[in-house]
C-alpha cells in the first residue's frame, strides 16, 4: 500500500505503548484513525491526545478475546469513516509463569487474546477489505518473543509463536489479492506490556505476584528493567509504516536480537544435518 492520505487504519490496543505510537504515526501520515481497546479511560485520553496530529480519529472500545466486540468496533468504524485499509492486530498482554506454575488462567487469557484476538481481526476485517477492492494491509504484532522462548515455559511465547505462522499462511493467500501482511517482532519497547494484568478481566482468575525473591520474581525485574530501557514506540511504528509501504512480511526491530535467531536457526540447521547424514 502507497498511499496513505484519506484512507482508514483500525489498531488495537490503541490506548497505550506500540498501538498509541502506530495511531499517532497513522494520524501523521494523513490516515483516519480507530483506535479500539478494552481499557476505557485509558482509550479516552490516547483519542484526546492525537487531535493535534490529525482531525480523524475516533476511540472504540473492544475486548478482542470477544468476537462480537471485534465486530461492534467495525461496524462503529465503518460507520464513521467507511472503508477500512490498514487493520493492526496489536492488542496484547502478558502473563507468565515458569515450570512451577504452569496456570491454567494464565494459558487462556494470554492465548484468548494474543492469538484467538488475531483470529477475530482477520475474520471480521477480510470479508469487508475484499469487497471493498481497494486494497489493505493487516498488521499482527508478534515479538521476537516469536523466535526465541528463551524466556522459559510461556504462553506468551507460545501465542507469538502461533501469530507468526498464521501471518506466514496468510501471506501467501492474500498476496493475489493485493492485500498485504506484516508481522511485527519487537523486542523490549518503553511501553505497559509489564502491566498487563491492570486489564485481565475476572473470568481469567487474578495475576500473581511472585515472590520476588524467586526464579520468576527475579526474570519479571529484569524485564522490566529492560522494558525500561527499551525502544521507543515511535521508532517501532515509523518502521511498521515502511514494512506496510514496502509490502514486506517479517518486521524487526532490534538488529542486535539478531544473534539468537542465528543460534535457533543453526540449532535447526544442524538436527536437519543429523537425518541427512
Ligand atoms: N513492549 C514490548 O517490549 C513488546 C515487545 C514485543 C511485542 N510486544 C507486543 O506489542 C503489543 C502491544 O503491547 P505494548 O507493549 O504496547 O503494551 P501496552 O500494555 O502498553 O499496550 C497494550 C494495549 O492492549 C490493550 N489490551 C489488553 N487486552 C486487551 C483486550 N482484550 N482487548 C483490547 N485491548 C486490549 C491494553 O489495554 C493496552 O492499551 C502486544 O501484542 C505485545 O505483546 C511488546
Amino acid at each position: 500500500m502507497r498511499e496513505f492520505a484519506g484512507r482508514t487504519a483500525f489498531v488495537t490496543g490503541g490506548a497505550s505503548g506500540i498501538g498509541l505510537a502506530l495511531g499517532r504515526t497513522f494520524a501523521q501520515a494523513g490516515m483516519n484513525v480507530v483506535l479500539a481497546d478494552i481499557e476505557t479511560e485509558a482509550l479516552a485520553a490516547a483519542v484526546k491526545s492525537l487531535h493535534n496530529f490529525g482531525p480523524a480519529i475516533r476511540g472504540v472500545s473492544c475486548d478482542v478475546a470477544d468476537p462480537m466486540s471485534v465486530e461492534r468496533a467495525a461496524k462503529a468504524s465503518y460507520e464513521t469513516f467507511g472503508n477500512v485499509h490498514v487493520v493492526c492486530n496489536n492488542a496484547g498482554v502478558a502473563a507468565g509463569g515458569g515450570i512451577e506454575n504452569i496456570s491454567l488462567d494464565n494459558w487462556r487469557w494470554v492465548l484468548d487474546v494474543n492469538l484467538m484476538g488475531v483470529l477475530h481481526g482477520i475474520r471480521t476485517f477480510l470479508p469487508h477489505i475484499r469487497a471493498h477492492g481497494q486494497g489493505g494491509h493487516f498488521v499482527k504484532t508478534a515479538s521476537m518473543a516469536c523466535m526465541n522462548s528463551a524466556l522459559g515455559f510461556s504462553p506468551y511465547a507460545a501465542s507469538k509463536f502461533a501469530v507468526v505462522a498464521m501471518s506466514e499462511g496468510l501471506a501467501a493467500q492474500l498476496k493475489p489479492l493485493g492485500i498485504g501482511v506484516s508481522v511485527l517482532c519487537p523486542s523490549y519497547v518503553r511501553t505497559r506490556i509489564g502491566e498487563s494484568g491492570r486489564n485481565r478481566p475476572e473470568r481469567y482468575g487474578v495475576t500473581q505476584t511472585p515472590d520476588p525473591a524467586s526464579a520468576i520474581g527475579l526474570m519479571l525485574a529484569q524485564i522490566a528493567a529492560r522494558l525500561e530501557a527499551g525502544l521507543d514506540p515511535s521508532d517501532v511504528a515509523a518502521r511498521v509504516l515502511a514494512a506496510i509501504r514496502d509490502d514486506e512480511l517479517y518486521v524487526f526491530t532490534h538488529p542486535a536480537m539478531r544473534l539468537e535467531v542465528d543460534e535457533r536457526f543453526a540449532a535447526i540447521q544442524a538436527a536437519m544435518d543429523r537425518v541427512v547424514g
